[in-house]
C-alpha cells in the first residue's frame, strides 16, 4: 500500500528513516514528506535512498506539473503517518492550518492518520498541546504515545519519539482495521510439506513459503480474518494471523477440508508434495550398499477435493484459488488445471524464469480464470513482469475482493 510519511523538525527525525525502512520491509510503498524544519535535522537524500522516491519538501515544487501533488497523494495514500510529530504540526492539524505540504495533505486526505509526537516534556504537557492532541484523538487520529527517558534537550521525562518498530506496528494495526477485507475470512496455505521416510529423512521441495506468507500478510493488512496453514518454513508468521502448522500433505488436506466451509476464500499457495512414502519407518533406515528403491504413493489432491466438494454441495463459497508452478506451457497447463479442479482462479507461475518461483522474493505470474473475466497479462505484455511477491499478493487480493463482491452468498449464516 502507499503510505505518506510526514517528517517534522525534531531531533527524532533521524528515527523516521528506520520507520520508512520498516514500512517498506512490510511491503509498502513510502512517500516521505519533510517539513522545512525537518530538513535541518536530516537530509532528504537519506529518505530518497531508502524509499527510492522523490521526497516532497515543498508545496510549490519546482517543475511540478498540473497535477496538484498534495491532492493526488491525499487520494492515493492508504495511510498518513507523521513521525516525529512536533508540537507545531499537532497544532496545525488540530486547527486546520494548511500553510505547507504536510498540513495541506492532512486536510485533504480521507486516509487514516497515525501521529507519533516527540518533544520536550514541558512542551508535551502544555495545556495547548494536550488540548490539540485530545481534539485530534476525538477526530479519529491515532496517537503513538511518546516514551519516557533521556531527551535530547538534556531532560529526563516523557516526550521521546516512540521506537520505530512501535510506530510501524501502529501503522499496520490501523491499516489492518481499515482494511477492505474486513469481515472476510481467508484461508491461505504456504510452504512445502515434508513426507517422512524415517525419523531423520523426508521428501520435500524447494518452496520457501514466501508467496503464501506474502498473501497472508497482505490479507491481514486489509483487515481479513486470516488462517495460515503452513508447512515447515523458516519464516516469521505475520502478526494478527491464525497460524496452523502442519508437516505432511495429508495433515494439510485434513486442516483445509475442515476449515474451508467456514471461509470466503481458500488460496492454495503451498507446494504440496505429490508423492509420499508408502510407509514411514519408525527406526532410521540403515545405509544400504546397493542403493534404495522407494515405494511412493499419491498424496491427497487438496485443491481437487475442494473443487469436487464445492460443486457437489452446490456452493459458490469459498472462492478457490490455486497456483500452478510449471516450467513449460505454463498457461495451457494452468487452464487445464482450472477446468479439471473446478476452481475459480489459477495463478500460473513460470518457475523456469530467473527471479520467479521458489526461494526468491520476486515472482512472475499470470492470472488464469474461467474466461469470464479479463485476467490475462496486460495488453501488449505477453510475458508477465517480475514483481515482488507482496505486489503479486496485492494484485491477487484485489481480484479476490472483486470476485467476492460479485458473489452474494455469505460464507456463514
Ligand atoms: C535542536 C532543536 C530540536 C527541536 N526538537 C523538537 C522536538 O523534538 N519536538 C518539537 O515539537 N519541536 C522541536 N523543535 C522545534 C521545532 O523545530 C519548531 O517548532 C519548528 O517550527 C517545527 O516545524 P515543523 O513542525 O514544520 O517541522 C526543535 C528545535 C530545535 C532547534
Amino acid at each position: 500500500m502507499l503510505i505518506a510519511l510526514g517528517v517534522c523538525g525534531g531531533i527524532g527525525a533521524y528515527k523516521a528513516v528506520e520507520i520508512a525502512r520498516g514500512l517498506q520491509n512490510n511491503g509498502h510503498d513510502v512517500v516521505a514528506i519533510m517539513t522545512r524544519s525537518a530538513r535541518r535535522f536530516v537530509g532528504p537524500l537519506t529518505f530518497e535512498a531508502i524509499t527510492r522516491r522523490r521526497v516532497i519538501t515543498s508545496q510549490f515544487a519546482e517543475g511540478a506539473n498540473a497535477d496538484i501533488e498534495h491532492i493526488s497523494l491525499a487520494t492515493a495514500a492508504s495511510l498518513l503517518v507523521v513521525a516525529p510529530a512536533t508540537a507545531n504540526i499537532i497544532g496545525k492539524f488540530a486547527n486546520g492550518v494548511a500553510d505547507d505540504f504536510l498540513s495541506s495533505l492532512y486536510l485533504a486526505t480521507k486516509a487514516p492518520v497515525v501521529i507519533a509526537p516527540a518533544m520536550n516534556t514541558n512542551m508535551l504537557e502544555h495545556e495547548a498541546v494536550q488540548h490539540n492532541l485530545a481534539s485530534l484523538v476525538a477526530r479519529g487520529v491515532h496517537v503513538v504515545e511518546p516514551g519516557a527517558g533521556y531527551l535530547a534537550c538534556g531532560w529526563i521525562g516523557k516526550g521521546r519519539l516512540a521506537e520505530p518498530e512501535a510506530v510501524v506496528r501502529a501503522a499496520e494495526a490501523v491499516l489492518h482495521s481499515a482494511g477492505s477485507l474486513k469481515g472476510r475470512k481467508v484461508l491461505v496455505t504456504a510452504g512445502p510439506t515434508y513426507e517422512d521416510l524415517d525419523p531423520v529423512r523426508f521428501i520435500s521441495n524447494r518452496s520457501s513459503g514466501k508467496m503464501g506468507y506474502a498473501i497472508a500478510t497482505e490479507a491481514a493488512t486489509r483487515g481479513g480474518e486470516v488462517v495460515l496453514v503452513t508447512g515447515p518454513t523458516a519464516l516469521q508468521p505475520p502478526p494478527a494471523v491464525e497460524v496452523v502448522r502442519v508437516r505432511r500433505a495429508a495433515e494439510m488436506h485434513a486442516v483445509v477440508m475442515h476449515r474451508a466451509p467456514d471461509v470466503d476464500a481458500v488460496i492454495m499457495a503451498a507446494a504440496v508434495a505429490d508423492y509420499t512414502p508408502r510407509r514411514t519407518e519408525t527406526e532410521k533406515m540403515p545405509k544400504q550398499a546397493d542403493g534404495l528403491v522407494l515405494a511412493l504413493e499419491r498424496t491427497p489432491d487438496i485443491l481437487g477435493d475442494l473443487g469436487q466438494w464445492r460443486s457437489t454441495a452446490g456452493r459458490e463459497r469459498p472462492l478457490l484459488i490455486g497456483f500452478a508452478a510449471e516450467t513449460s506451457a505454463v498457461d495451457a497447463k494452468a487452464r487445464e488445471k482450472l477446468r479439471r479442479k473446478k476452481v475459480d482462479l489459477i495463478v500460473a507461475n513460470d518457475i523456469s524464469r530467473e527471479g520467479a518461483g521458489f526461494e526468491v522474493d520476486t515472482n512472475a505470474v499470470t492470472f488464469i480464470d474461467d474466461g469470464t473475466q479479463d485476467f490475462g497479462p496486460a495488453p501488449g505484455r505477453d510475458v508477465p513482469a517480475i514483481r515482488s511477491k507482496r505486489e503479486i499478493a496485492s494484485e491477487l487480493l484485489d481480484r479476490v475482493e472483486a470476485m467476492l463482491a460479485r458473489k452474494t452468498q455469505p460464507a456463514r449464516g
